[in-house]
């Protein structure tokens, strides 16, 4: 069957309701009481089965090819910023080794591959178009097509070309313009060939981790400068989104973000409260009312008042960054629950990190901050979940929550389609000796997330595909390469890819669109 018989991506623009209307909304149910929490769970005809990955997390091939630096390949230079000194100049050595990883695809029978370009390939100093950078690319979508696996391409996932860093990087307006050019340059390669397109992966990364965290490259500290920062970069969004759709209105356009579900440790106390407002505010609210409703809360406008950020939102700016978007992607890992209060000496989290992925803030030498700008009184507790080897609790009645309130409060009043476009975990494999990889924790991890997107989508939550994170073991950032995230797992002194069982079980779940019922449950 071809691809196109089967696929409803949304119709660009069609989707698009009047503001202020609304589709059907029904709240949803926990997992624990979830019909589909052990039986067989088939999705809706046409839902989208991919693997996500990112250009500095796989390619390597750093200085090949007319590639420069990016903030990445100089922040992995700065001693104790990357555990064991680790960086993307080999990673998964998918530059040259793509159309392996293509037949990867094909042998897990996915529909569709989330990548990124790199920036910094394409245009190495931020200004002159490297023509190698733009073929490897053309090449990739040529072997994807060739493969019948739909490329969703990805702008930017966090690479800015080191060149431009130096002019000011993201707190600078000016990147936001630079940003605009280089995704008229893609899309003037590949736009005959590649359908969707996402301007941003996790903003909120690039902006506090990269740039008030300084866990994240550039390493910069300043809470100023990564609300600038964010602002910038949803401008890049919503001119980029209207310079695609001028040039192509057919493009299937959108971005990606990154949620928490942010939850008072106790819901009667007002101060906890407060602070699960002042997380989910920073975390989530802080791009999608803009992005979604046209304007910033004015809660969080109150909370950032001395920071002056107010000085860097210009007339019209909020325009440009609510033009509309046909897909939300939506990557989820874990909420967290949020107090006033100190939990006490063996659960808390200090002040100040408010990452409810806690480890990308402490696991470097490199000294970190909050990546919050007003993380004052934020104390992150433990509820005693498992937790996966990033210590991220394993939260899944979290991932239905979260898009169904996207979808009553954000997605649904504007027509825009979600998929989840990142959801997975790392754990420590072990290859045993036969060489294979059994991995029953992210099985198990996987399984129960599809099973909390069915939920969502039960309750009225335009969700039209899962993106697993990811096809392959890869550079996850400042913890190098000691997390392993992948359905196949890379041997990186041979660069040997062998898909694990959770990727096996994967492949069967997207041949027939089927997460298998629980061992020992009923068939539903
Ligand atoms: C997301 C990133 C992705 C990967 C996963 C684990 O925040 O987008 O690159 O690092 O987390």
């Amino acid at each position: 069957m071809e691809r196109s018989e089967f696929m409803t991506l949304p119709t660009p623009g069609a989707r698009r309701a009047a503001p202020g209307t609304t589709v059907p909304f029904t709240p949803s149910a926990p997992l624990t009481s979830s019909p589909h929490a052990t039986g067989a769970v088939a999705f809706p005809d046409g839902f989208l089965w991919g693997t996500a990955t990112a250009a500095f997390q796989i390619e390597g091939a750093s200085t090949e090819g007319g590639r420069e630096d990016s903030v990445w390949d100089a922040f992995c230079r700065i001693p104790g910023a990357v555990v064991n000194g680790d960086d993307g100049s080999v990673a998964d050595d998918h530059y040259h080794r793509y159309r392996e990883d293509v037949a990867l695809m094909k042998r897990l029978n996915l529909d569709a591959y989330r990548f990124s370009t790199s920036w910094a390939r394409v245009v190495p100093d931020g200004k002159t178009v490297n023509q190698e950078g733009l073929d490897f690319y053309s090449r990739l979508v040529d072997e994807l097509l060739a493969a019948d696996v739909l490329p969703w391409l990805t702008l930017y996932h966090w690479d800015l070309p080191q060149a431009l860093e130096e002019l000011g990087g993201w707190p600078n307006r000016d990147t936001a313009a630079r940003f605009v050019d280089y995704a008229v340059t893609m899309h003037e390669a590949l736009g005959d060939r590649v359908k969707v397109w996402t301007t941003l992966n996790e903003p909120w990364c690039s902006a506090f981790l990269g740039y008030t965290a300084g866990a994240h490259a550039p390493g910069r500290k300043s809470p100023e400068d990564g609300l600038a920062a964010a602002h910038h970069l949803m401008l890049a969004h919503g001119d980029a989104v209207r310079a695609l759709r001028e040039r192509d209105p057919e493009a299937v356009l959108g971005l990606t973000l990154n949620f928490t579900v942010s939850d008072p440790v106790d819901p009667t106390d007002p101060a906890d409260v407060d602070v699960a407002r002042r997380d989910d505010g920073m975390f989530n609210r802080f791009f999608l009312d803009p992005i979604l409703r046209g304007a910033y809360p004015q809660d969080l406008l109150d909370d950032v008042a001395h920071l002056g950020f107010a000085d860097v939102v210009r007339e019209g700016d909020l325009d440009v960054i609510s033009t509309p978007i046909d897909v939300l992607g939506v990557n989820y890992y874990n909420g967290g629950a949020v107090s006033a209060r100190p939990q006490g000496a063996a659960g808390e989290t200090p002040a100040g990190t408010a990452d409810p992925g806690g480890e990308r803030v402490d696991a470097a030498v490199w000294e970190t901050r909050s990546p919050n700008p007003v993380p004052d009184g934020i104390y992150h507790h433990s509820r005693g979940l498992p937790l996966t080897d990033m210590g991220w609790e394993v939260q899944p009645e979290g991932l239905t929550r979260l898009l169904t309130r996207l979808q009553r409060d954000y997605t649904g009043p504007r027509g825009t389609s979600m998929y989840v476009t990142e959801n997975g975990a790392a754990y420590p494999d072990v290859v045993q000796a036969d060489g294979s990889v059994d991995d029953p924790e992210r099985l198990a991890f996987v399984d129960v997330h599809l099973r909390a997107v069915r939920d969502a989508i039960d309750a009225g939550a335009d969700v039209r595909g899962y993106f697993a994170w990811s096809l392959l073991d890869n550079f996850e950032w400042a913890l190098g390469y000691s997390k392993r995230f992948g359905l196949v797992h890379v041997d990186y002194g041979t660069q040997e890819r062998t898909v694990k069982s959770s990727g096996r079980w994967y492949a069967e779940v997207v041949r027939t669109g089927v997460v298998p019922a629980r061992d020992g449950a009923d068939a539903e």
